[in-house]
């Protein structure tokens, strides 16, 4: 297995890319199965998450072919036709969705245009159960029949087609009104999803699903209103900006840069977390090509108290890099995670290193400017292990994170990034 090494100390400058989203790519390929041809997406992250979702589709009967895109960093086109799905088997076997949770998100479209499923079930993963129960009880009141059977999600619409259902959502699961999404645009009749997750990859696969020929009012809100049509076509679409990554490197920049530039995100993503880099007294100003942030040698970060929440507050995907830019801060910060119970792993690691951080069940309480010192550290999810690389940056001496295939997961080419704006990292093939 690869490692991540770090010599710490290094101040970083320049400008540094923001790859599409992880978390958009993955619905807007899984939609892929709803249209009647061959849709064409760029700026396709390179991820091993993006790999497995191709080869889930192929395995649905998607061709799903490759074209580098002419842009300079070489971003991926992905053409995927959903030419034999019919005769495949409708089969999204365990041994793939058990290297990736997100595999869930076939159900819908499969439901919806197929009437037909087998998905294994996910499983629990590092930071949680995670369960999918909200999923399949919303695609029973759309009149799928559901069973458990051996581990799997076996999925059939007797009547042929589901039908357009009121949808309340006990809390906003964003995979899940993805899902409910994909599902409604081709249902029978009007449905109405209420407590829906407002995330901004929800909005974009709302945006692609119209651009299909769907009727959807209202993502990015907590009601979402879908008139059900009977075919969606194909299209070509460019995927937005990764706000985690991006939000990522924001902290990267206020704890170890000088002036560096995130460039190609959206700041009105990154609202929550901005205003939480601000209140701690990181400087940053909006530019045309993204957001320039200015570091500041003496460090002289405030702690912030933070509470992760469902969008637009603080994203849980930010939590663990958010509690690295609080061992740097003067005093003490607070940080509740709400959405996860078990997304605390990066702790032990960062603690391992020197940082002083108290856990009281969700709360995690960070005393700042405790020296860090580089060490061997284990990555355990993906973004405990973005918060390792983080800390390594500022670490004194040499930092090795294993288990990197977590990292890849979710951040495209991270060492060759921050190499190309100062930082001494590098991957070291096992
Ligand atoms: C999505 O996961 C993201 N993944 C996660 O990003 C992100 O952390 C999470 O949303 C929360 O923002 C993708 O978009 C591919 P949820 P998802 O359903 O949809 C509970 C990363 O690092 N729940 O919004 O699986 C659940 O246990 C990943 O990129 C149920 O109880 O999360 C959690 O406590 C990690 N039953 C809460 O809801 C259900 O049926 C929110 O989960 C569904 C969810």
């Amino acid at each position: 297995m690869d490692k991540i090494v770090i010599a710490g100390g290094q101040r970083l400058r320049g400008e540094i890319q923001v790859s599409g989203a992880k978390n958009a790519a993955l619905p807007l390929l899984a939609s892929s199965l709803l249209s009647t041809g061959a849709s064409t997406w760029h700026n396709v992250p390179n991820l091993n998450d993006v790999s497995t979702m191709g080869k889930l589709l192929r395995r649905l009967g998607c061709e799903v072919s490759s074209a580098s895109d002419a842009t300079a960093d070489g971003q991926d086109t992905l053409i995927i036709h959903p030419y034999r799905v019919e005769k495949a088997g409708f089969t999204a076997p365990y041994e793939l969705v058990k290297t990736m949770r997100a595999s869930v998100l076939v159900l819908g479209p499969l439901a919806a245009r197929y009437g037909r499923a087998r998905v294994s079930l996910p499983g629990g993963c590092a930071i949680g159960a995670r369960p999918i129960d909200m999923h399949l009880r919303a695609l029973e009141a759309m009149g799928a029949q559901i069973s458990l059977d051996h581990g799997y999600v076996d999925l059939s619409v007797p009547h042929g087609r589901l039908r357009g259902s009121n949808i309340v959502f006990d809390v906003p699961t964003v995979t899940g009104t993805e899902n409910i999404l994909m599902a409604a645009a081709l249902a029978r009749g009007r449905s109405v999803i209420e407590n829906a997750a407002r995330e901004p990859e929800v909005e974009e696969l709302a945006i692609v699903l119209n651009k299909m020929g769907a009727r959807i009012q209202g993502a990015g809100t907590a009601v979402i209103q879908v008139e059900g049509v009977e075919e969606l076509h194909p299209i070509e679409h460019a995927i937005l900006p990764d706000r985690i990554e991006a939000g990522t490197f924001l902290v990267a920049a206020a704890i170890a840069g000088d002036d560096v530039l995130v460039k190609d995100c959206r700041p009105e993503h990154l609202d929550a977390v901005m205003a939480k880099l601000r209140t701690s007294g990181v400087r940053m100003e909006i530019e045309e090509g993204g957001i320039r942030v200015f570091g500041n040698r003496d460090l002289d970060i405030q702690a912030v108290d933070v509470t992760t929440q469902p969008h637009p507050g603080f994203p849980t995907d930010m939590q663990a890099q958010f509690m690295v830019l609080a061992c740097c801060a003067h005093g003490q910060s607070v940080i509740k995670e709400t959405i996860f119970e078990n997304r605390f792993m990066h702790v032990p690691e960062l603690s391992r290193m020197g940082a002083d951080i108290h856990i009281d069940g969700r709360v995690a309480i960070i005393r700042g400017r405790r020296p860090l010192a580089g060490a061997t550290v284990m990555a355990t999810d993906l973004r405990a292990s973005a918060s390792l690389v983080l800390a390594g940056l500022v670490a004194k001496g040499r930092t090795e994170v294993l288990r990197v295939y977590h990292l890849d997961r979710g951040y495209e080419r991270i060492e060759r990034k921050l190499r190309a704006i100062g930082a001494h990292i590098e991957r070291v093939e096992a």
